[in-house]
């Protein structure tokens, strides 16, 4: 089968397309996916750059590559939740134990999965695992956002951001969010209440006394974001660890998200999808050929939503048993 691969840490020069890798082999409580889509989040150029090999080494060559949408090929003998022919989607990258997304086949683990929502392609389905989760956890777990609610989302453009403005929305909360100022009409649709263009204005001159802080970029933007919370806000970091401490100095609760992607939220997820209560925005399509352009306009293009890697081609939909 087909996979982008990496031999060693890099930019996107090190990824390949090789064509003659093995299909995975799946564990206990695994599946086998025939991947339709998979999409790119930042994670997937960190692990490639080498940023987390002090803490999970890879072994080479390794397949790039986490979210996915596909059809389920084999089911390991001790699962009995999903069958062969399942419509699916969810995570597999190998951080947690998957086999990487980006390739024909992948394995991924059933805790990490769920049924596809059925008002969306697997495109868009590609696009919802990791980013769909991350809001969810953040806005419904942790900052329980609720009605009359004042919240802060930096970076309300990105993957995350994109969503979670469509969560707190959706709670009844004001919603202001950060953004550079070609995204402003993007977040306005999205329903955003207010909006900062984040070079040339200073968010923590202009808010305060909010109930709580969502950021997903981290650095001087944490820091400075603990200024704007009320005596008891919660601020809930994608990036940034502060000490707990620093935040108790000052009255409010930081809390450093590690995203689980688990069933329960892809299911709730996908409950919301077809509800029309939220949507996912896609920027940008490119072919499995095309992999290292898709990371580079990730890192480099500042895209207005997700970008997606079609895997299965129509060719290969309509001869699907010959590949296998
Ligand atoms: N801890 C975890 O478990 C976990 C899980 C998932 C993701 N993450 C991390 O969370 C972060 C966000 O992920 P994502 O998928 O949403 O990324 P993304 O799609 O790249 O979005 C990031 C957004 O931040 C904006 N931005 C950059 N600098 C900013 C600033 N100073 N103020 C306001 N906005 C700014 C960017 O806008 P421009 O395009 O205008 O620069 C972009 O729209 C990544 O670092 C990712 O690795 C962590």
């Amino acid at each position: 089968m087909k996979a982008a691969q990496i031999q060693s840490y890099g930019g996107s020069e090190v990824i390949e397309i090789n064509s003659d890798t093995s299909k995975p082999e799946i564990k206990n409580e695994q599946i086998l996916v025939e991947v339709d889509s998979a999409s790119l989040n930042p994670i997937d150029y960190k692990v490639r750059l080498g940023y987390l090999k002090e803490m999970v080494p890879l072994n080479f060559p390794s397949t790039l590559g986490g979210d996915f949408a596909g059809v389920i090929q084999e089911v390991a003998p001790d699962v009995t939740d999903f069958k062969t022919g399942d419509l699916v989607f969810g995570q597999a990258i190998v951080l947690n134990g998957g086999s990487g997304s980006l390739a024909e086949f992948a394995a991924a683990n059933i805790k990490n999965i769920a049924l596809k929502p059925q008002t969306l392609d697997f495109i868009q389905a590609a696009g919802l695992p990791l980013v769909g989760t991350s809001a969810l956890q953040a806005i419904e777990e942790h900052l329980k956002v609720s009605k009359d609610q004042k919240i802060l989302i930096h970076g309300g453009a990105g993957g995350i951001g994109s969503i979670a403005i469509q969560l707190a929305k959706m709670q009844g909360a004001y919603v202001i969010t950060t953004v550079s100022k070609d995204q402003i009409d993007f977040v306005k649709q999205l329903g955003a209440d207010e909006i900062i263009d984040y070079k040339s204005q200073d968010f923590s001159e202009i808010v305060k006394d909010l109930d709580g802080v969502f950021d997903t970029v981290g650095g001087d933007v944490a820091n400075k974001s603990l200024d704007v919370l009320k005596k008891g806000g919660i601020f809930v970091s994608m990036v940034a660890q502060i000490p707990p401490e620093q935040a108790l100095q000052k009255g409010v609760t930081a809390i450093s998200q590690n995203t689980s992607t688990t069933s329960k939220k892809l299911e709730r997820l996908a409950e919301l999808i077809d509800s029309g209560k939220i949507k996912v925005l896609i920027d940008k399509v490119f072919s499995l050929e095309q992999v290292k352009e898709a990371f580079d306009y990730l890192e480099h293009s500042h895209p207005k939503g997700k970008v997606v890697v079609k895997i299965k081609s129509e060719h290969s939909r309509d001869s699907s048993t010959d590949s296998q």
